[in-house]
């Protein structure tokens, strides 16, 4: 069989600066005052730039992934990095790369997902992260910055980071929510993903009709704030809103398995389809395929390229 060649394609670098290592396992039932026993565990290197890095991967893509890691837990993040050969450069910390626990309860297919917080990052430690983004940040390319801040790192961290992807020629899409997202929105931006609760939360409304999902959306893009809006909202379809206009998708029916790393899926079909000259819209439900393929799988899992590529079919035909 002859190797396929990927499409050539602008690059992309993603920035991961609170990472996790994700372990992933299952038991019966989740009961207090019990051991509660275990089935085989999976680790997996998690936190939103670096899923990115692995989608954008398995879709033929490729990126270079930027992350922080520290401690035992760093070590065996980067271990895990290198094993997926995935091109990165690493931010050396002080402090532990922290770890993500996910359970899934068997009896009743409901997952439990633990999410701490992160180690405290010193000023230089941040700032020497912002210094390799800022001399790797490909010129005409695409800059991916997705995920919680962890403490110590300013607010206006992913606005820095716009910043500089401006000053580079870059465009930059943010993966945020709260202060960190308002204020990269601020700085103005190529594409931001919120979900529901995370657009609700920007402008202190619930986003319940499709009406005021649309309103909000379209007043990021109205006001410069960023010149692709894309809401998901999650099983209920998604919305993109662009100078041109607003595109509504329904989500493909899925059985869903796991919705971990849903949202990182999404954004990184989107993001290596534009770097590969395709339409907003055509990356768009490259998105939704992604995200829903990824929720198909179970756990920590993310989507099989298979299944990207047929939904992706589907969405274009209107089939779903
Ligand atoms: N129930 C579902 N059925 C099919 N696809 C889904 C479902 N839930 C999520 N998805 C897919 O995953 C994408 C992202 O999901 P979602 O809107 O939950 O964002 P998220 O970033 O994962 O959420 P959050 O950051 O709030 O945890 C959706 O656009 C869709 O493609
Ligand atoms: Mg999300």
């Amino acid at each position: 069989m002859e190797a396929s060649i990927p499409p050539a394609m602008q690059p992309i670098l993603t920035l991961t600066v609170n990472p996790a290592l994700d372990v992933s396992t299952s038991t019966d039932r989740v009961i207090s005052g019990h051991k509660l026993r275990c089935g085989s565990s999976r680790l997996d290197p998690g936190g939103g730039g670096v899923n990115v890095a692995r989608v954008v991967q398995r879709l033929g893509g490729q990126t270079l992934a930027v992350y922080t890691a520290g401690g035992p837990t760093g070590e065996a993040y980067r271990r895990l990095i290198e094993a997926e050969r995935i091109p990165s450069l690493v931010v050396p910390i002080q402090g532990s790369t922290r770890q993500d626990f996910t359970v899934d309860e068997t009896a009743t297919g409901e997952q439990f997902r633990f999410v701490l917080e992160g180690p405290e990052m010193s000023d230089a430690e941040w700032h020497a992260c912002l210094a390799l983004v800022a001399g790797s940040i490909p010129v005409g390319g695409y800059v991916v910055a997705s995920g919680s801040l962890p403490p110590g790192v300013p607010q206006d961290f992913y606005a820095r980071v716009a910043r500089l992807a401006r000053e580079r020629g870059a465009r930059c899409i943010v993966d945020a929510s709260g202060s960190a997202l308002a204020e990269a929105l601020a700085e103005g931006v190529f594409l931001v993903k919120p979900s529901r609760r995370e657009l609700g939360l920007h402008f202190g409304a619930t986003l319940e009709t499709y009406e005021s999902q649309v309103a909000a959306a379209s007043a990021l893009v109205a006001d410069g704030s960023a010149e692709h809006v894309a809401l998901t909202l999650g099983g209920e379809g998604a919305v993109l809103a662009s100078k041109s206009g607003v595109t509504r998708l329904p989500v493909p029916q899925v059985q869903v398995r796991s919705t971990v790393g849903a949202g990182d899926s999404f954004l990184a079909a989107f993001v290596l389809r534009i770097a590969q000259g395709r339409s907003p819209e055509a990356a768009f439900r490259a998105a939704v395929a992604a995200g829903s393929a990824t929720v198909m799988t179970p756990a920590t899992e993310l989507c099989h390229r298979e299944d990207v590529e047929r939904l992706e079919t589907e969405l274009a035909a209107g089939l779903t």
